[in-house]
């Protein structure tokens, strides 16, 4: 079994044991710079409930400080039997080495509440620790089924957990728009809900005839975004623009192309998508203006993937705007609309957040892409001297299946390991130093047409996401029989923090959906489709 103060996911990039170690009582103080104010309140309401310890202010005992001669992530922890020593290059840094300080304790010491136990003792010695990639990031899907505040917040103490530190928000798209904008009320009266929802995969056409719905209001959304800054994870927005739309049109026909009708019922992608025409146009910068005010991060997600031109061919308001701007037809309308997003973003100090398919006729400079489309887009992307975060569904999908047991609930997708995830990359092969120093990390998606509570989200997250955690950020060319001896404990701490976890031997009785069937891919059958999928980025000028 690893050594005591390795035995931490994600795995520390050096530490050196010593002998003995720290016991932290009742009386034990916390010495924490003022800078560090945040991260001592949180550390003493994480730690005080379950081990009785609540950290009185005062010398000695842990001892929380800034260290400028380190990066602002990286932290050093010193564990000595009179006190605990951790230094960080900023906050982040410090809270890092905090997360680190809480695996080391034993896991009751993460429940809630007091458990007989103790005395609780920290093994000694030296942790020097800093992630490889600046962007760890979760995708979370809360349109396909709408996710409540205390779920999201819970969220993302399991992501701060394991060191990840961005949580990009899927708010929009087909089956249900989730926020609020000034001036269009129906968006959430009426986008919000849908009468009932596809179960399981769409081949299969079944219906679970029951109303689904809901949407954030402001302070909802500030309050998540809040609670992420204390734990320094970054709320990147999306509203998925201008396909994936069929919600907002439902809610409002003259944002569309002709067509109306209900918020979608069923998955795959819908054909009803924004005109081009200009009260779209400014209902989208509408949105934008609303995401700016709500989340004060650099990057604002206007989605653009999958957006059928179909619609456009035969609505005049967009033949109009083809002539207008003179563009070659229909296929180019979308590269032309996500210009005009990212002018109205910079002149509020913005950049856009996109798909990998806004690469197709050339993203905007300053564009960070969201590389989803297998392996390839990520090094598409990075040579066309675009920032990219790497998130290939044939790697990072969370959604798809976790092994070829029948039992898995609803198996979509290619099969995706923990061990093919602990494997993952997120700079992909054949890239020059300077394209690989665009690749700003990785991200793990969990889209959530399946997954229609937190439990279920659980269930195809973890222990997934420990794994990934580790992949982004360790060193490349990690040992996964070495992240396999670490995870039974680890799976201890995700019990005494309440998730539904898949257990290494497979599904428990009640994650099976015998309701809701799949429809499980090979991994070959997805590339060759994925290849077909994009095949207009070579033609994009770089
Ligand atoms: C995506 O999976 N449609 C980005």
């Amino acid at each position: 079994m690893s050594d005591p103060l390795t035995n931490l996911i994600p795995r520390p990039s050096a530490a050196v044991p010593a002998e003995g170690g720290f016991r932290l009582d009742p009386a034990t103080p916390l010495d924490a710079a003022p800078a560090l104010a945040g991260v001592a309140a949180w550390l003493r309401g994480t730690l005080g409930p379950a081990t009785g310890c609540h950290l009185p202010p005062g010398p000695g005992g842990i001892r929380l400080r800034v260290d400028d001669e380190l990066a602002a992530e990286e932290y050093e922890l010193v564990i000595g039997d009179t006190g605990i020593d951790l230094r960080g290059g900023s906050a982040a840094g410090v809270r890092h080495g905090a997360q680190t300080l809480r695996q080391l304790l034993p896991p009751a010491t993460l429940r809630r509440s007091r458990l007989p136990g103790g005395p609780w003792r920290v093994p000694a010695g030296r942790i020097r620790d800093a992630p490889r990639f600046a962007w760890r990031g979760v995708m979370l899907d809360v349109a396909r089924h709408f996710m409540p505040v205390a779920d999201v917040l819970r969220l993302v103490d399991l992501i701060a957990f394991h060191k990840l530190n961005v949580l990009h928000l899927h708010l929009t798209d087909d089956q249900g728009w989730r926020l609020d904008v000034p001036g269009w009320p129906r968006l959430t009266s009426v986008g919000a809900w849908r009468p009932s929802t596809m179960l399981g995969a769409r081949q299969h056409e079944r219906y679970d005839g029951r109303p689904h719905g809901g949407h954030y209001s402001d302070d909802d959304l500030r309050e998540i975004v809040a609670y992420a800054a204390e734990r320094h994870i970054t709320v990147v927005p999306e509203v998925d623009m201008p396909g994936h739309m069929q919600a907002a049109v439902a809610a409002y026909p003259e944002l569309g192309n002709g067509w109306s009708g209900p918020v979608r019922t069923s998955w795959g992608i819908s054909a009803h998508v924004l005109n081009p025409g200009p009260v779209a146009l400014d209902f989208c910068r509408a949105v934008l203006d609303h995401l700016c005010d709500l989340f004060p991060g650099e990057l604002i997600g206007i989605g653009g993937d999958e957006c059928p031109p179909d619609e456009w061919r035969d609505n005049p308001v967009a033949q109009a705007r083809i002539q207008e701007v003179g563009l070659a037809g229909p296929e180019r309308l979308q590269s032309w609309f996500t210009a005009r997003m990212a002018e109205h973003l910079a002149r509020r100090g913005r950049r856009v957040f996109g798909w990998d398919e806004i690469l197709a006729g050339g993203a905007p400079s300053g564009a960070v892409i969201a590389a989803w489309r297998g392996p390839g887009p990520a090094a598409h992307a990075a040579r066309a001297g675009h920032s990219v975060v790497s998130c290939p569904d044939t790697a990072v999908y969370l959604d798809y299946r976790q092994s070829d047991d029948p039992a898995e609930p609803t198996p979509v997708g290619t099969r995706l390991t923990l061990a093919d995830v602990h494997a993952f990359d997120p700079i992909p092969p054949g890239l020059t130093d300077a394209e690989a120093a665009l690749v700003l990390g990785g991200q793990a998606n969990l889209w959530t047409e399946h997954m229609e509570s937190a439990r279920r989200v659980d269930y195809q997250a973890f222990p997934r996401l420990c794994a990934f955690a580790e992949a982004v950020w360790g060193p490349a060319g990690r040992d996964f029989a070495d992240f396999s001896a670490r995870l039974p404990l680890h799976l201890e701490r995700l019990d005494a923090l309440g998730v539904n976890y898949r257990p290494v031997t497979g599904p428990r009785p009640w994650d099976s959906r015998p309701d809701a069937p799949g429809n499980p891919r090979t991994l070959n059958d997805r590339l060759s489709e994925l290849t077909e999928m994009t095949a207009d980025l070579s033609q994009a000028p770089a």
